[in-house]
């Protein structure tokens, strides 16, 4: 089977920014999804470069179209693969190839009678390029370009795209897959509901020479939608090309909900008219706007990839905006929202999860995946949450809903995470008639990664890949490879030697996340700075907030105690937050090991760690001091319900 997914081709009047970079990345991780299902897959996105708007962006810059485009479009072409994007073929509607299949395919509709010659008045929207309807003006206005449209009255060729309205309602209303999200499906019934008019499919030379000539009358260039929407089938050698007779039949269009009646109702009606078959789906996604504003240059809140992959590294960003966005609806992005995934999802879950685990099986089994033996109930169920995220992410993906595929994954992580603190592979360790318990759990532990690293692939190539190392495994072995014959519990090689690996995702600090410059950051409101007499902040040791924010707090989970030898003050605690670790804690006096054991509490998670009784202690437990009887009692501090161990207190 094979899967053809394409981009919409950019208008090379802007440079790439957060919008493209979604759809090209959503297309992106969809091939590479398609790959590990075993497709045979080709993705295409490029660059649309005929037109109005292109000949005055050029003339604004005062250099010829041509040398205009060849300079934006490299932009274009070259944002992709820092963002791991690997098209097989970026296209460009100047590209001689392109020009001729139009042509043919004008001469052809042309030819059978689907084109005629004519004269229309109307409303034209410079920035649309195109004719719009009474119905589509809102208070007159055009409503994605706020201005007035200009009455225009022309010859001009047009295409019978009414001709095939009804044919196009029969196969939206047999094909529910047709266009998706449902939303959008129903806007386009809802649509072609009225009659259709033809379509304007030239202009005149007099006013447009940027365009491709009509091949029937050299007075006119094609209209730029016509052109661009060829892209799709010129980008496969159409007609006869081996690529278009092995992958239009798998066809699938990404794009926008601003493009969406030209990729709804003129592309399957022109299709029609060609007597070619239609693509297979449309996939519909909603606008990325900046701190709930929209994006605009006028604003000066566009945000470039570019400057986000710097900041933030190329996999956070894929990972947040395809976990962000519920495919169909609007999303918003912020600094804040993108350094809140990174540390909760990616640094805590998922990085803790992954160098925790390979920190045990290096201490415990010398890095060497150990067998395992008789299943206790926690192994079932973290392998019934893994079968049950493959199932979900599986079909979530087909369906383009990837928050939906990431949020099921985030299942296995939570629940491979609960494991470790259920099984306590520390203690096992400490009980040489466990050793056959220890290894089933550091092998159920190293199972449910490659199973991660395995379905993260296609969302985070990188992180995927670096995974895999770790495993000891190469992305080709068996056990990676395919989603089909890889997708089953129980295939990581016994006696895989693991290796030392960096962490995959460091927390992102306040600092960093202070220097944010490629996103406007919420405004926060500081601490008042103290004026008013008697407040907080009339007192001498006010902190910034920026300062409250430098110290980590965290819920830890205590998981051993036990008293300091020749200390009556101290016990030593060992806790997870995710990760393992040893708190000092002069709490010896109020509470005995056994009473702490099983609690959550909040701890110092970011203080220099110190020599108490010569044990290193990682961190502080907060506690409050009471005074009882002329003597004082610390009460732990705890969270009001159970929490994942290493969540953030803020
Ligand atoms: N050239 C036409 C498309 C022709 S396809 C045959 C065009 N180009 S465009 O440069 O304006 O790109 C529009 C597309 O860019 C949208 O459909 C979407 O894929 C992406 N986005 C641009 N801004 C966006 C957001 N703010 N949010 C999400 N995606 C948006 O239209």
């Amino acid at each position: 089977m094979t899967t053809y997914i394409t981009t919409p081709i950019y208008y090379v009047n802007a440079q790439p920014h957060l919008g493209h970079a979604y759809t090209t990345i959503v297309a992106d991780t969809y091939s590479r999804f398609m790959r590990l299902c075993g497709e045979r897959v080709r993705l295409q996105t490029g660059t649309d470069e005929h037109g109005d708007k292109i000949a005055e962006a050029a003339a604004r810059e005062g250099v010829s179209p041509r040398e205009y485009v060849d300079r934006i479009s490299a932009l274009f072409r070259e944002t992709w693969p820092q963002l791991t994007i690997e098209p097989e073929n970026f296209i460009r509607t100047t590209d001689p190839g392109h020009i001729r299949t139009v042509q043919n395919i004008l001469q052809q509709v042309y030819d059978q009678g689907d084109i005629y010659f004519g004269e229309y008045t109307g409303l034209y929207c410079k920035g649309c390029e195109r004719f719009l309807t009474e119905k589509e003006l809102e208070k007159g206005l055009c409503p994605d370009h706020q201005l007035p449209p200009d009455e225009i009255s022309e010859q001009n060729y047009f295409f019978r795209m009414s001709r095939y309205q009804q044919q196009l309602i029969d196969h939206i209303q047999a094909h529910p897959e047709f266009i998706t999200p449902e939303r959008y499906r129903n806007e386009v019934l809802s649509f072609l509901s009225e009659p259709l008019e033809d379509l304007c499919i030239s202009r005149p030379t007099s006013r447009l020479t940027w365009g491709i000539s009509l091949p029937f009358d050299e007075n006119f260039v094609t209209y730029v939608w016509f052109d661009a929407l060829i892209n799709y089938l010129s980008g496969l050698g159409y007609p006869d090309g081996p690529d278009f007779a092995d992958f239009w039949a798998g066809a699938e269009h990404v794009i926008a909900k601003d493009i969406l009646k030209p990729h709804a109702i003129f592309w399957p009606t022109m299709l029609l008219a060609m007597g070619a078959p239609l693509y297979q789906r449309l996939h519909v996604h909603g606008y990325w706007n900046v701190d709930e504003t929209k994006m605009s240059k006028s604003i000066g809140n566009v945000v470039r990839p570019a400057e986000l992959v710097e900041e933030y590294g190329v996999d956070t960003l894929r990972y947040f905006i395809l976990r962000e966005m519920s495919f169909g609806l609007d999303a918003s992005f912020s600094s804040d929202g993108i350094v809140a995934r990174q540390n909760s999802d990616l640094a805590n879950d998922l990085g803790n999860l992954f160098s925790r685990s390979l920190a045990m099986l290096a201490k415990y089994v010398d890095s060497t995946v150990p067998a395992h033996s008789v299943d206790d109930e926690t192994d079932v169920l973290l392998r019934k949450t893994a079968t049950s995220m493959l199932a979900s992410y599986r079909s979530h993906m087909k369906d383009f809903e990837f928050h939906r595929a990431l949020r099921s994954v985030w299942e296995l992580v939570a629940q491979a995470n609960k494991y470790i603190v259920v099984n306590e592979p520390w203690t096992l360790a400490q009980d040489a008639s466990q050793a056959g318990r220890l290894g089933s759990v550091l092998y159920n532990l190293a199972e449910a990664l490659r199973l991660l690293a395995l379905v993260l692939r296609p969302v985070m190539p990188t992180t995927s890949a670096k995974m895999a190392a770790g495993l000891g495994l190469a992305e080709d072995d068996a056990c990676l490879k395919g989603l089909d014959t890889a997708g089953v519990w129980g295939l990581i090689p016994v006696g895989t030697r693991l290796q030392a690996t960096p962490s995959l995702f460091p927390r992102m600090d306040q600092k960093k996340k202070q220097s944010a410059p490629a996103v406007a950051r919420k405004s926060k409101t500081p601490p008042a700075q103290g004026k008013e007499k008697g407040g907080a902040a009339a007192t001498e040791n006010v902190i910034t907030f920026d300062q409250f924010q430098q110290v980590e707090l965290r819920v830890a989970e205590i998981v051993a105690a036990e008293r300091v030898k020749k200390s009556d003050r101290l016990l030593k605690l060992t806790v997870m937050a995710p990760e393992q670790r040893t708190i000092v804690a002069g709490i010896a006096q109020s509470y005995s090991p056994d009473e702490v054991i099983g609690r959550q509490v909040i701890i110092v998670a970011n203080l220099k760690p110190v020599r108490l009784m010569g044990i290193e202690s990682q961190g502080m437990v907060l506690a409050a001091k009471i005074e009882e009887n002329g003597a004082s009692r610390l009460v732990l501090t705890a969270v009001s319900g159970p929490v994942a161990p290493g969540s953030t207190v803020a």
